[in-house]
């Protein structure tokens, strides 16, 4: 079994989506700590709701990056942890702490990196006209959102959008695709090669997404 923790800093709908893949009899690993930045995080209920481990590891009680990551990596390795899925965790973490775990730190970010990496990216989205936005689990590096893609789901932009609407249609595509990256690491399916990633035996989808998809 494969000892997974899940940072987060809010609501948690991810981490629930990590949580469920878990109980699956077929995914080799259980979430073995979920820690919050934020001692209020809905996510931290949704944990011990499911009788997951919890710490709240509050950054603002912390005198620099370097002391709250170290923190971190304590309790991680306290929790017997192996890997680390960053779920809606929104603080940066040191490049000492993101090399220490290099290729077992996985992140979600709510669009199709490279492309708007960081903050408010579904305004940016909306803002630039693009059609086609989605979302992207990768591994991660020090530079933000970035790294090795393990998967992406391509999600339709619509005309009447605002950042709330495409935010609700990417974040179902991202319960999707993070519990099924979770699962292809814990198979041991996943192998980091030249700063891309190889899945083993893995179906490749076949079809376009066209949008507009007709006049
Ligand atoms: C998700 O949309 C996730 O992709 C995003 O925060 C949300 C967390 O929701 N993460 C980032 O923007 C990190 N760059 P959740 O707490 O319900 O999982």
């Amino acid at each position: 079994m494969m000892r997974v923790a899940v940072f987060i800093s809010g609501r948690g709908t991810n981490l629930q989506a990590l949580i469920n893949v878990c109980a699956e009899e077929d995914t080799p690993a259980e979430i073995g700590l979920v820690v919050s930045n934020r001692p209020d995080a809905q996510g931290l209920r949704r944990a011990a709701a499911a009788g997951v481990p919890t710490v709240a590891i509050d950054h603002t009680t912390y005198d620099s990056r370097a002391s709250f990551d170290a923190a971190l990596d304590a309790a991680v390795r306290r929790a017997r942890c192996s890997t680390i899925c960053l779920a809606g965790f929104m603080r940066v973490l040191t490049g000492d702490f993101m090399r220490a775990w290099r290729d077992r730190i996985l992140n979600i970010h709510p669009s199709l990196l490279p492309s708007f990496p960081g903050l408010n990216c579904h305004a940016r989205v909306i803002e630039a006209g693009v059609t086609i936005s989605g979302c992207t689990v990768h591994f991660a590096r020090p530079e933000l959102d970035s790294g090795p893609i393990v998967l992406q789901a391509a999600v339709p932009v619509l005309p009447d959008d605002d950042a709330g609407t495409l935010a609700a249609r990417i974040l179902e595509a991202e319960h999707r695709i993070y519990p099924m990256a979770l699962k292809l690491v814990a198979q041991g399916r996943v192998r980091v090669v030249s700063e891309r990633v190889r899945i083993h035996d893995a179906a490749m989808a076949g079809d376009v997404l066209v949008n507009p998809a007709g006049v």
